[in-house]
Order: C-alpha cells, then sequence, then structure tokens
C-alpha cells in the first residue's frame, strides 16, 4: 500500500499516529486493527475488529487500490 500512518490530508491526526512511523502493509494493518491502541498507543481510535475473516475481507478490498486512490489494473 506505501502509505504512512496519519500523514494523509488528515489535519487532526494525532501525533501518536504520524510518529508511529507505520507504513501500511497487510501485517500492519491486521495488527492495528485488532488491536489500534496497543499497536499505537494514545491513538484515538477506540474501535477494534477482532473477527479475523472481516478483516482479512477489509485487507482485500483495500489492497484493490493503489497509494493514489486509484484502483489497480489487474
Ligand atoms: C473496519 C473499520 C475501520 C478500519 C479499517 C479503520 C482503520 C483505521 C486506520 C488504518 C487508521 C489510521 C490512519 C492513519 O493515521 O494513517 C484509523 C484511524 C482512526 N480511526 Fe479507524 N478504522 C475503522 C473503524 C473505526 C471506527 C468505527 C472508529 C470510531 C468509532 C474509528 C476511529 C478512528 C479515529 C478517531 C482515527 C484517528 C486516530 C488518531 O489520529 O489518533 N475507526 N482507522
Amino acid at each position: 500500500m506505501a502509505l504512512t500512518a496519519g500523514k494523509r490530508a488528515r489535519p487532526k491526526a494525532t501525533l501518536s499516529n504520524k510518529n508511529s512511523g507505520i507504513v501500511w502493509s497487510e501485517a500492519s494493518f491486521k495488527e492495528y486493527l485488532e488491536d489500534p491502541q496497543g499497536k499505537m498507543p494514545g491513538t484515538k481510535m477506540i474501535f477494534s475488529d477482532k473477527n479475523e475473516k472481516e478483516v482479512a475481507d477489509l485487507w482485500a478490498y483495500l489492497k484493490q487500490f493503489g497509494a493514489d486512490g486509484k484502483k489497480k489494473s489487474q
């Protein structure tokens, strides 16, 4: 995906997001969604999704798109 946490058109992103240094990948996305505050202490996101199938489906959806938001040709 090559998007860096907290860096994209989101002026209110907390410093914990901005300073996390995370570049979103399948592994970091899945860890974050399962436990946002464990992965990124201080983040404002408190929703977590522990349903592996759901998280896998979300990743499958997101990976259709490039960092520019456009659908990748397959
Ligand atoms: C499946 C659903 C969700 C996904 C995939 C998701 C994913 C993410 C990701 C990847 C970020 C980090 C963005 C970045 O900094 O690059 C984020 C931030 C955030 N999310 Fe979620 N999220 C979901 C649902 C929710 C829900 C339901 C809420 C609130 C009830 C929420 C509240 C937030 C907030 C407030 C932030 C900003 C955190 C900060 O700047 O500290 N999210 N989300």
